[in-house]
């Protein structure tokens, strides 16, 4: 397998993932997604994150690693989730003097999740700041970087080539296809990579928003001219770009999300969907883009993505015995665990006897942070002045959205 040359001293051997159905078991990855591990040769020399413990991982791995770089006398865990470290008891066997480098928290996740015997003096815990001298003046330093994603994460410097491996930080799904660099990817791929990118993040690290920007502020002194994340390319060319686009995202989760709406809806019989027509005539009509995914048609995956990209939801969906239509309960759990706060909105939704979706709607939006339009139910199919009333609140969200 090809391995690309960041520096003299530094090269990366970019495992790409296809077979995998699910990113963590939930999150679908048609496009594929990469697990990059980062090889830094001083006189001693330093592995930077593992793979997965995973068929394709693994021979990728047994092909490179030993026959290019001989034996690895550091292995530096910046994160202990198992898609960067699940190949550790095979790796330790092939290179039993290794010593792994993490923070106290790492150390201790190494422990817990692979019960090695005899492993307490192969692990070393670096302190937040502390630095690892590989000799020929290569040296690593560690940085704290807390909840991007895990507790214990940290990211790891090399100074003379200015490079930052930021593990999941700066990362994104899509298998990469043998090429590396931001430099390498044509305008089209790289549109393909942001909707990639934004997924990923909205998936898995849009509920550490406030942790990103930390860890960004904290490595903002460091002159980085190449971001070398452990998911994706490696932005060498516009380091900035992705740096940009993380710190972008981030605002999304305190309230400066596009002007767009994400309409979320789901119906039995097609009532609350007439309803829904009637709506987004009236977005339409003040020229507002929309995103439209239906439950629990659309992967929640996607769905997610565009509902924490949106400045304004719409939420439309029937009563399912006496409480929400199902789905887009689940849907909101999920807004919930990912903390998709302050967020314009407008749920709707036919009932048939008492309703009782709202009521359940409302408990289940309690500590968003949302700003509610007033919220329109009707009974059965929508007369012609439902539809007058909630086309008028479709151009409300809307105006609200673009103000
Ligand atoms: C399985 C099921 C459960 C329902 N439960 C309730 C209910 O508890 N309260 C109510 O007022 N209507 C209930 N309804 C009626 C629907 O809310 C009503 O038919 C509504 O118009 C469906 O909208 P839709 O066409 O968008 O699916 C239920 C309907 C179904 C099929
Ligand atoms: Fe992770
Ligand atoms: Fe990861």
């Amino acid at each position: 397998m090809k391995t690309h040359a960041i520096s003299d001293a530094i090269r990366c051997i970019p495992v790409d993932i296809r077979t995998a159905d699910l990113f963590e078991g939930i999150w679908p990855i048609p496009k594929g997604f990469s697990l990059n591990t980062y090889v830094v040769k001083g006189e001693k020399t330093a592995l930077i994150d593992l793979v997965q413990d995973q068929p394709e991982a693994i021979s990728q791995m047994e092909k490179t690693l030993a026959p290019e770089f001989g034996t690895v006398d550091y292995l530096i865990l910046n994160h202990l989730e198992p898609d960067h470290t699940g190949w550790l008891r095979e790796f330790l066997r092939k290179n039993p003097q290794a010593q792994i480098i993490s923070t106290a928290k790492g150390i201790k996740l190494v422990k817990s999740f692979y019960k090695i015997d005899k492993i307490d003096s192969a692990l070393r815990a670096v302190k937040d700041g502390e630095t690892l001298d590989l000799g020929g003046g290569k040296v690593l330093t560690f940085f704290e970087t807390p909840n991007i994603h895990w507790p214990e994460t940290m990211v790891t410097w090399e100074a003379s080539s200015g490079t930052l491996f930021s593990c999941d930080a700066f990362g994104s799904f899509g298998a990469l296809g043998g090429r590396l660099f931001d430099d390498e990817f044509n305008k089209a791929e790289h549109e393909e990579f942001e909707r990639e990118t934004l997924r990923y993040y909205a998936n898995i690290v849009s509920s550490f928003s406030i942790f990103v920007e930390r860890g960004i502020q904290k490595l903002s002194n460091l002159a980085v001219s190449c971001v070398a994340p452990s998911h994706g390319m490696v932005w060498r060319t516009n380091a900035k770009t992705i740096i940009d686009r993380y710190l972008r995202y981030a605002s999304y989760s305190k309230g400066a999300a596009e002007r767009e709406i994400a309409v979320i809806w789901g119906s039995m019989y097609g009532n609350t969907q007439k309803g829904l027509d009637a709506v987004r005539k009236g977005i339409e009509s003040q020229g507002v883009p929309t995103t439209i995914h239906q439950v629990p048609n659309d992967n929640i995956s996607y769905i997610l993505t565009a509902a924490f990209k949106s400045a304004g939801l719409v939420l439309a969906m029937p009563t399912y015995e006496y409480a929400m239509f199902p789905p887009m309960a689940y849907a909101l759990d999920i807004f919930r665990r990912k903390h998709l706060y302050h967020k314009t909105v407008l749920r709707i939704g036919s009932w048939g006897w008492v309703g009782g979706a709202q009521k359940e709607y409302e408990a289940a939006i309690g500590d968003l942070k949302w700003k509610s339009l007033e919220p329109y139910e009707w009974s059965g199919a929508p007369s012609d002045q439902d539809a007058a009333i909630l086309e008028e609140r479709g151009k409300e969200l809307a105006r609200a959205v673009r103000a």
